[in-house]
């Protein structure tokens, strides 16, 4: 495995922050939580050419190959795990303003339930929150894993893919995509307030994915269909059943209306 400083790849991140350049490793994700083992400063970045096991939401493969962005941020901030909720909405908002900063439309761009963020109503991102808490729940370490298909994305996607180049047609490079999320989600983090999620939320809802549409629900092993009515400052995902019954959800995901539904 090749390995070294970033800035030898052309990777900086703001404010001197380290950024560990790896050209193939199994998931930046596990290098940031081993290197909460071994005790490794943070922040960090850790950054890749290839994931030979890059992991999604719910133990989905994520399929990494060169060309696309394949990055995990581990900070450790004093924290409850109970004030990270709103975490997964700051991460799609960095996200969106990558692509909106590699030239994408800014109304293309729209984040969706929980933390994808599509353009022009297609995936072209991935975000993996991992975090683990201490005695009393105070945060221990965080892993935000991010990856954005600059280039590539998979034909046979359950939710319908693309990258930055189809949607375009210019080709963009890792170490401009890293340049500006390393900083959008830097400054993102330093200005956040946990336990203040208003504004952030009010962001995230002005650009959010369909809203007051009929979609299919996958949540607690179940699917259904229900109309989408909001996302509450907590996080949670209001919709309206069939029967007009209303319920939150704190967890699931979100697909496309479904044909003839
Ligand atoms: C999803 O949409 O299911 C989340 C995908 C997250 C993929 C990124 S790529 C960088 C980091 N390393 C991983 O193994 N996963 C995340």
């Amino acid at each position: 495995m090749r390995q070294g400083p970033a800035s030898d790849w052309g990777l900086l991140a703001p404010n001197g922050t380290d950024v560990e350049f790896h050209e193939i490793c199994e998931s930046t994700n596990n290098l940031a939580s081993a290197a909460v083992t071994t005790g490794k400063q943070a922040p960090v970045w850790f950054v890749a050419g290839e994931q030979s096991a890059g992991r999604g939401r719910r133990s989905r493969p994520w399929t990494s190959k060169s060309g696309n962005l394949y990055c995990s941020y581990l900070f450790r901030p004093s924290l409850k795990i109970s004030d990270l909720a709103t975490l997964p909405f700051l991460v799609s908002l960095a996200v969106r303003d990558t692509f909106i900063g590699l030239g994408c439309q800014d109304g293309a761009v729209q984040c969706k339930w929980p933390n994808d963020v599509l353009i022009s109503e297609k995936k072209a991102s991935g975000i993996l929150i991992e975090s683990s808490a201490g005695p009393g729940l105070d945060t221990d370490f965080i892993v935000v894993g991010i990856g954005l298909n600059l280039i590539h994305y998979p034909a046979d996607a359950q939710f319908s893919a693309t990258s930055v180049r189809a949607e375009t047609n210019h080709t963009v490079d890792v170490a401009t995509a890293f340049k500006i999320l390393s900083h959008t989600l830097g400054q993102r983090i330093q200005a956040w307030q946990p336990r203040d999620t208003g504004g952030l939320m009010e962001e995230w809802r002005a650009c959010s994915w369909g809203m007051g549409r009929r979609r299919e629900i996958h949540a607690g092993g179940e699917t259904f269909h229900a109309t989408l009515i909001s996302v509450e400052d907590d996080g949670g995902l209001r919709l309206r059943m069939d029967n007009g019954i209303e319920k939150q959800l704190y967890a699931g995901d979100v697909f496309a209306p479904p044909i003839n539904g």
